[in-house]
C-alpha cells in the first residue's frame, strides 16, 4: 500500500523514486536507503521476487516499496512504469537508472550476441530510462536522474572491454544531458564506484574469467565497498548536486592519474591485462 508523506525540500520524504535493478546488490541498497529516508520507492528488477524480498524488508521503515517486474531492455515498460508512477502520486522525483550485468574476459571470445546483450541492458536501459523520466521532470521543473556507471566509465582497462564501453556511454549520457537539464531544474548523477560488494563480482565472463579476482586486485582494494555505505553516499551526492560520485579514495587517485598522464595509464593498464591473464590463465 502506498503511503504519502509531505515532502521536506532538501530531503527524500514523501519523493517519489523508481529504482532498476532494485532487486540485489546497489539498487536493492539503494531502495533501502531510500525508504529509510522516507521515499515511496517502485523498486523494479527482472526478477519480481528479488525485488519481492527487497520490498518484504523495509516494512519497518518510514518510506514505502512497491515491488514491480521490469526488464529495462524493453523501453515500452519502463515508460509504462515511470507513467504509472506519475499518474498515481502526480510527480516523479527520482529515476535511478540502475539496473546492470557485466561480461568479462578476452574479448575475442565474446559471441555478438553478448555484445548486443550488454549494449541492450548497461545502454539502453539507461536510454529507457531517461527518455521515460526526463520530459515528466521537465514537466514538473524538478527531479533527478542518477544512472549506475562505475569507475570503468572512468577508466579503461581490458578484459572487461565490452562493460567498459557501455559505463563509458552511461557516463557521457549523464554529463551531456546534466549540462542540458540544469536549465529545466532537474539534476543528473553518475555514478562511479570501484569494487562494491555484490553478487556482480562473482559473474564471471568468458573463458574462465573471475570478476573477483579481476576488480578486487585491479583497484588497490583488498575488500570490495559496502553497498549500504554506497548508496549513503549516493543520496548525499544526489543533496548536494555532485555530477559524479567516485569511491573509494583509490578510484579517484586513479582517475586523476589517467587524465593527468594517459600514456601512462594505457601502459599501467596493458601490464594488468598481461598480469590478470598469466593469474587467471586466460
Ligand atoms: N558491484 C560492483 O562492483 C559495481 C561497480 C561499479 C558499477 N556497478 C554497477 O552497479 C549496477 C548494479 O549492479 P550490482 O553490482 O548491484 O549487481 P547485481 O547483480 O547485484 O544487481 C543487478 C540487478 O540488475 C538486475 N537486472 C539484470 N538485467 C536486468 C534487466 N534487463 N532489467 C532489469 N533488471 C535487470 C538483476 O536481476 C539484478 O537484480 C550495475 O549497473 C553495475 O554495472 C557495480
Amino acid at each position: 500500500m502506498r503511503r504519502r508523506v509531505r515532502s521536506v525540500p532538501g530531503g527524500f520524504a514523501g519523493k517519489t523514486a523508481v529504482v532498476t535493478g532494485g532487486g540485489s546488490g546497489i539498487g536493492a541498497a539503494l531502495t533501502r536507503a531510500l525508504a529509510a529516508a522516507g521515499a515511496d520507492v517502485t523498486c523494479t528488477d527482472l526478477d519480481l521476487a528479488a525485488a519481492e524480498r527487497v520490498a518484504d524488508g523495509t516494512s519497518h521503515l518510514p518510506g514505502s516499496v512497491r515491488a514491480q517486474q521490469l526488464d529495462v531492455t524493453d523501453g515500452t515498460s519502463v515508460g509504462d512504469v515511470v507513467d504509472d508512477v506519475v499518474a498515481t502520486t502526480g510527480h516523479l522525483d527520482l529515476m535511478f537508472n540502475n539496473a546492470g550485468i557485466a561480461l568479462g574476459g578476452n574479448t575475442e571470445l565474446l559471441a555478438l550476441e553478448q555484445w548486443n546483450a550488454i549494449i541492450d541492458v548497461n545502454i539502453r536501459g539507461v536510454v529507457h530510462g531517461v527518455a521515460a523520466a526526463y520530459p515528466h521532470m521537465i514537466r514538473q521543473r524538478s527531479g533527478h536522474i542518477v544512472n549506475t556507471a562505475s569507475m570503468a566509465g572512468l577508466t579503461a582497462a581490458g578484459l572487461l572491454t565490452s562493460y567498459v564501453m557501455t559505463k563509458h556511454a552511461v557516463v557521457g549520457l549523464s554529463l551531456a544531458l546534466r549540462s542540458e537539464a540544469a536549465a529545466h531544474g532537474v539534476g543528473v548523477l553518475a555514478l562511479c564506484p570501484a569494487a562494491v560488494e555484490t553478487p556482480l563480482l562473482d559473474a564471471d565472463g568468458v573463458g574462465g574469467f573471475s570478476g573477483r579476482t579481476y576488480y578486487l586486485s585491479g583497484q588497490g582494494v583488498r575488500k570490495a565497498y559496502d553497498a549500504d555505505r554506497f548508496a549513503g553516499d549516493a543520496l548525499a551526492a544526489v543533496e548536494s548536486g555532485q555530477p559524479l560520485l567516485v569511491v573509494p579514495i583509490q578510484a579517484r587517485l586513479a582517475w586523476r592519474f589517467a587524465r593527468v598522464a594517459p600514456g601512462l595509464m594505457q601502459r599501467a593498464a596493458a601490464g594488468f591485462v598481461s598480469r590478470q591473464r598469466q593469474e587467471q590463465r586466460l
